[in-house]
């Protein structure tokens, strides 16, 4: 039986490992992590993410071939492949601060590694790395006394949060990078075997480790450029009365651009994208690549515009005053069908409608605990409401910064009568019937298109 040990017990590590032990029923997998919180709401009947269908995958495989665990040592030793799925987030101080990912919790995990096993293994990345981050795995894993082998593979993940059950049981892809050595290939071919036990052949594709590990920077830039591109577009729409949902929709017909991410927005958030986009800015700088490093950063710039943009708009329109007015922030999730605000664009627009001195109530279906995490220093001046009728009360204005589907369906006419007058929507997603809204008698501002309004 092979035995994996998965370090990270994260939005991937456990949604990820939970799928390969549902669909592997001869494979023992365990997550562990320094986290005992976290471990232990695995094995609970509340897990510590929300994910739609996860539930069911965990419970399928719990106790069978799936375990939780505090005990990183024992489930390195025992394991003949170790996934590091830890955090890698953005560096906050000295050399690329800002930019550049801190390794520090992946370079822990190789030392553990070396330090307790007494068997050679199989090392994958699942973390998304800065390209040649194996090497220097490498070297730590080998360095000193030590007569094991440790093949290191990059496997980055594609899954994207509110849809992950349906990404890892049928991917787009997988990616399973290795180095051009026999022993290399042999493990490649290892994992390429397990995943294989549900995805077909086809889909599973093999590189060089150096092309794996560039491979997730350049999707998520590539994804998070699309949003930024529409959104661009969708400044000079509001300035000329062109339609942003139009335009999209034209351009997206075309077979060489396609119609997805295209959806002109607040913007995007999310722990990924700009994570990764930095990320790829310094590599790009580090190697002397300046005119590169700038391409990629406009398109966390952007995003940054298009978010302070939309509180402009509400305050230009809201009479250039929102002090002292209730606002009712819709959603506060970075998207819909997950509880994560890690980079939320939510966040930025709660400081900057604070900073006005406005009264804000968010609301949300699944991220009310995250959101109060999100934002310390404004904890007493902003208020948490589960119901979005209660939140709406009172309101001038209702700022919609998530798709949940739920939100298409309230009754917007009961909203309205319990709203102050002129009472507002600004939709940072495009997502309500702005006519619908228009009618019962709310100025709606939508993004690409404005604010349509009774009162000129
Ligand atoms: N969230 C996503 O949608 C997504 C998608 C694809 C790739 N990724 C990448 O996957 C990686 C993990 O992301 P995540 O969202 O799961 O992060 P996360 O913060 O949810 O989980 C990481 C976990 O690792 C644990 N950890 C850190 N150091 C540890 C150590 N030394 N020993 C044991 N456990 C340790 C933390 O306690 C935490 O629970 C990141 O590199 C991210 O960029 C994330």
């Amino acid at each position: 039986m092979i035995k994996i040990c998965c370090i990270g017990a994260g939005y991937v590590g456990g949604p990820t490992m939970a799928m390969i032990a549902k669909k592997c029923p001869d494979v023992q997998v365990t997550v562990v992590d320094i986290n005992e919180k976290r471990i232990a709401a695995w094995k609970s009947d509340t897990l510590p993410i929300y994910e739609p269908g996860l539930d069911a995958v965990v419970k399928e495989a719990l106790g069978r071939n799936l375990f939780f665990s505090i005990d990183v040592d024992q489930a390195i030793r025992d394991a003949d492949i170790v996934f590091v799925s830890v955090n890698t987030p953005t560096k906050t101080f000295g050399e690329g601060a800002g930019y550049a990912s801190d390794l520090q919790y992946w370079e822990l995990c190789a030392r553990r590694i070396k330090e307790v096993s007494t068997s050679d293994k199989i090392i994958v990345e699942k973390s998304t790395l800065p390209v040649r981050t194996a090497e220097a795995m490498e070297r730590v894993l080998h360095s000193g006394e030590n007569a094991m082998h440790f093949e290191v593979l990059s496997n980055p993940e594609f899954l994207a949060e509110g849809t992950a059950i349906a990404d890892l049981e049928n991917p787009d892809r997988v990616l399973i990078g290795g180095h051009e050595t026999p022993s290399g290939q042999k493990a490649v071919q290892t994992l390429v075997d397990i995943y294989a036990t549900w995805i077909s052949r086809e889909r599973i594709l093999t590189a060089n480790v150096w092309s794996a590990e560039l491979s997730k920077l350049t999707a998520n830039a590539f994804l998070a450029q699309r949003v930024s591109s529409i959104n661009a577009i969708s400044a000079l729409c509001e300035a000329t009365e062109a339609n942003v949902n139009e335009v999209s929709h034209a351009i997206g017909t075309d077979s060489r651009i396609g119609a997805k991410f295209l959806k002109a927005s607040i913007g995007f958030g999310g722990s990924c994208f700009k994570k990764d986009i930095l990320n790829l800015v310094y590599l790009c700088e580090s190697y002397g690549l300046q005119v590169p490093a700038d391409y990629w950063r406009q398109v966390v710039l952007m995003n940054e515009y298009q978010e302070t943009r939309f509180v402009k708009n509400m305050l230009r329109n809201m009479f250039n005053t929102i002090a002292g007015k209730r606002l009712a922030v819709f959603g506060f999730a970075f998207k819909a069908d997950t509880g994560d605000t890690r980079e939320s664009p939510a966040i930025r627009v709660c400081r900057e409608l604070a900073a006005e001195r406005a009264k804000i109530v968010v609301t949300d279906p699944k991220a009310i605990e995250n959101a109060k995490i999100e934002m310390p220093e404004l904890i007493d001046q902003i208020e948490f409401e589960e119901d979005p009728y209660k939140a709406a009360k009172g309101a001038h204005a209702i700022a919609l910064l998530t798709e949940w589907p739920e939100y298409k369906t309230l009754d917007y006419q009961r909203i309205y009568d319990s709203m102050s007058k002129p009472a507002f929507v600004f939709d940072g997603r495009n997502h309500l019937d702005h006519d619908a809204l228009f009618e019962i008698g709310f100025e709606v501002y939508s993004i690409g298109k404005g604010l349509k309004s009774h009162l000129q």
